[in-house]
């Protein structure tokens, strides 16, 4: 059967804000607020924030800039602009995309604990005993096996957490995606700037800061604190998962693609330090108030931190119930835009490789994603598959990918110069011959030495004292998931043609040379009629 051109308009973002203020909604996340704290105490505090910078200089930034070029100039979901740029690159792609599937699937059911913990906020269900009440009564915790018994508290959120993101998918990118950011961010930011301050001003603010910010320098030999610090920048900025690329890719072609790059960044970071300042002043308040040191507390990590620490601090502060629904709405707030990012990316390489209607791809998105999702994550092994999942895909998927991606696209098809042409032709922030060295040659090396000190741990120090068998089918399994589900999406054939694409600005040979610094003199923005 002959395929046929693909002739509807791409949809765009409406404006340059827009398309920031949902940037920031995808890295701006649960990441931020419930994964970087704990990461950087057990990085060596102050001293992660050296390998947490340097990590946004060296790979953060450049990879952010990659996603941006190739999907803004190949146009596609992650799959379609790897094909666009060279055929036998769509599995990578695929790869992508399936990284950010299963970290849909958890990443939604911490969304719906939220939720959960916000309604239980106004009557302080969890003040008697937090942590009796996280593990035992809310998420009824078993043995690390497959249970099938599902937990109605988390399930029935996070069925609703599913339905919402088929609303907003169906609705579109400007509609429905963008909409959701531009009333979410400016909340988001209200509610954190509010939690700083009040968390400052509490007792014992100080020493929980001090515990935070006092730098462990020995910390700084240990390669897996450096693989901590590379894996949490990728997963907060969103990159190497395919999302930026489809973020970029709704893009209008000319947009200042680089300096929205560093806004995003700077602003994820931001918001990031300021989780940290928040929830550790709050620690120390609660080390102040039962009389020991903040290192005395237990639970400054994971999800822990978020739904037994935090918990444990809101009973005892005044307004608790009111800080802690502010609590808990920003992490509904911040993980939802991050999740509608992460299916966004799902849905729109779906829709381009199968030919179907916005609609009926979110549809299937959230139908399938949110089966699995209510069917693994709302039973009591819940918890436990989640943080297993949460560190293969995390550790090894995305850093994989990461060095994949430079690997194959600086050095095999050698697109390095033309990407740079293009970012540097839209943009007003130019990129240095550095962005390539970073690409090309660092990143690959320290992120491979990263890889291999971190697979060799997994391998023979295992995790957490979970069973081998656990890790194989929740850590091994999810990674050889999603490597087997890429190359079988690659082979499924495209409804639409691919080939007939022309990647603006053209670039001809003399502007190797010349036009890297500056902006193509005959651009126009016109497209060449066809696949948009
Ligand atoms: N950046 C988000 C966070 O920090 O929580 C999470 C995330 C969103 C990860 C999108 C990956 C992704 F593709």
């Amino acid at each position: 059967m002959a395929t046929k051109v693909q002739s509807t308009e791409r949809e765009q973002w409406s404006h340059q804000t827009g398309f920031i203020l949902a940037a920031i909604g995808s890295a701006v996340g649960l990441g931020n607020i419930w994964r970087f704290p704990g990461v950087a105490y057990e990085g060596g505090g102050g001293a992660f924030l050296v390998p947490y910078l340097i990590a946004l200089l060296t790979a953060g930034i450049p990879i952010l800039f990659l996603d941006y070029a190739i999907g803004h100039r190949f146009r596609g979901a992650a799959p379609l602009a790897f094909r666009r740029m060279k055929k036998w690159t769509e599995p990578l792609g695929w790869f992508q995309i399936m990284l950010s599937f299963v970290i849909a699937v958890y990443y939604a059911a911490v969304i719906a604990w939220s939720m959960s913990y916000f309604v239980f906020s106004f009557d302080m269900e969890y003040a008697d005993d937090p942590k009796g009440f996280f593990l035992g009564e809310y998420l009824q915790v078993g043995e690390p096996e497959i249970s099938t018994s599902i937990v109605a508290g988390v399930a029935i959120p996070l069925v609703l957490v599913w339905v919402a993101v088929l609303v907003i998918l169906g609705l579109g990118v400007a509609g429905g995606v963008q909409r959701v950011n531009v009333i979410g961010i400016p909340l988001l930011l209200v509610a954190f700037i509010a939690l700083v301050i009040r968390a400052l001003t509490l007792p014992g603010a100080t020493d929980g800061l001090n515990e935070l910010f006092t730098p462990d320098w020995e910390a700084l030999s240990d390669p897996d604190v450096w693989i901590a610090a590379y894996s949490q920048i990728f997963f907060s900025l969103s990159i190497a998962f395919g999302i930026m690329i489809t973020y970029a890719s709704y893009q209008k072609r000319k947009a200042n693609m680089t300096s929205s790059g560093l806004v995003v960044a700077f602003a994820n970071s931001s918001f990031e330090i300021l989780a940290g300042i928040a929830v550790f002043s709050t620690l120390g308040f609660l080390a102040f108030e039962r009389g020991v040191g903040v290192g005395e507390l237990e639970g400054l990590t994971g999800p822990i931190l978020s739904f037994v620490t935090f918990p444990a601090v809101l009973a005892q502060m005044p307004a608790g119930s009111l800080w802690g629904a502010v609590f808990f709405g920003a992490l509904v707030i911040a993980g939802f835009t991050s999740l509608i990012s992460i299916l966004l990316g799902v849905s729109a390489s779906l829709q381009e490789k199968l030919g179907v209607s916005r609609r009926a791809a979110a549809v299937g998105v959230a139908a399938v994603c949110g089966t699995i999702s209510v069917a693994l994550f709302s039973t009591t092994s819940g918890l436990l598959a989640l943080d297993t999942v949460d560190q293969w895909a995390n550790n090894i998927g995305v850093v994989t990918s990461a060095i994949l991606m430079a690997i194959i696209v600086i050095w095999i098809i050698r697109k390095g110069d033309e990407l740079r042409f293009h970012l540097n032709s839209v943009s007003t922030f130019k990129v240095g011959r550095i962005w390539i060295l970073l690409l090309g040659v660092l990143a690959p090396i320290y992120l491979s030495y990263m890889l291999i000190e971190r697979i060799i741990t997994l391998i023979s120090d295992g995790y957490e004292q979970l069973p081998t068998w656990y890790l194989v089918v929740f850590g091994w399994g999810t990674i050889a998931f999603t490597v087997i589900a890429a190359f079988v999406l690659t082979a499924l054939p495209w409804r639409n043609s691919t080939e007939r694409f022309t990647p603006w600005p053209q670039l001809r040979h003399d502007d190797v040379k010349t036009a890297l610094a500056g902006p193509p003199q005959s651009a126009d923005g016109s497209t060449n009629g066809e696949i948009k």
